[in-house]
């Protein structure tokens, strides 16, 4: 564990396509550090794919070492039938010998400030796991408790089925909206 004051934490955003190699190496250290080799719990779900002119990603260094990453995404779903211009938070992760020190909290911040000043979508939705629902509660996200569906290969499933221990999370750029379904069009993310 590194002290904060001492060694500061670098933050930055970066579209897919100016990943440098390293960026992709130290993403897939932080992802087996966090859930293992295999990423068990989580590989028996079809994820979407990258598409790299749509994503971007936040990384949090400390010490050159990533601790802590995710990664925002455009979509376009149907809330309540109409098709809506969303902005996808996925793979939020910090390392489990950093947490608990605002890493992931700054990386959710700056992600904020580029989906409202680049994206300005409907609205942000993410797949929370039950441990990081505080945190999004925290920066003002609101559990949604309506349905989502999603493909699983080829066919519509409803996403509660799919992983236990988790919520869908939304946040509205300014008054929030009474939705009560949501079809995110394809795969989860
Ligand atoms: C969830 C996760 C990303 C949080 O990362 P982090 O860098 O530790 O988060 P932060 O330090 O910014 O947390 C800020 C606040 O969120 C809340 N929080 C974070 N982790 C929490 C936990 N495990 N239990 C309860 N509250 C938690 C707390 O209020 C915390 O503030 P505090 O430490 O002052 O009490 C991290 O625990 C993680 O990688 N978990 C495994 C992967 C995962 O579940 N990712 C989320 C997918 S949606």
């Amino acid at each position: 564990m590194t002290n904060d004051a001492v060694h500061p934490v670098t933050l930055c955003l970066k579209a897919w396509v100016d990943l440098a190699e390293d960026d992709h190496r130290d993403r897939g250290v932080l992802g087996e550090a966090v859930y293992g080799p295999a990423d068990e719990g989580l590989s028996n779900v079809q994820w979407a794919h990258v598409v790299p002119e749509e994503q971007w990603a936040v990384l949090a260094r400390v010490d050159g070492i990533l601790v802590s990453y995710l990664a925002v995404m455009s979509r376009t779903v149907f809330a309540d039938g109409e098709l809506a211009d969303v902005a996808g938070i996925r793979s939020v992760k910090t390392h489990p010998d950093y947490r608990r020190r605002g890493f992931a909290t700054a990386a959710m911040k700056l992600a904020a400030t580029f989906i409202a000043g680049e994206l300005a979508p409907d609205f942000s939705l993410l797949w929370a796991s039950t441990m990081a629902v505080p945190m999004y509660q925290a920066l003002g996200w609101a559990v949604f408790d309506g349905e989502v569906v999603c493909e699983q290969h080829g066919t519509t499933v409803r996403c509660a089925d799919l992983l236990a221990e988790s919520s869908f999370m939304i946040s509205f750029p300014s008054e929030p909206r009474r939705i009560a379904s949501l079809d995110l069009r394809g795969l989860p993310w």
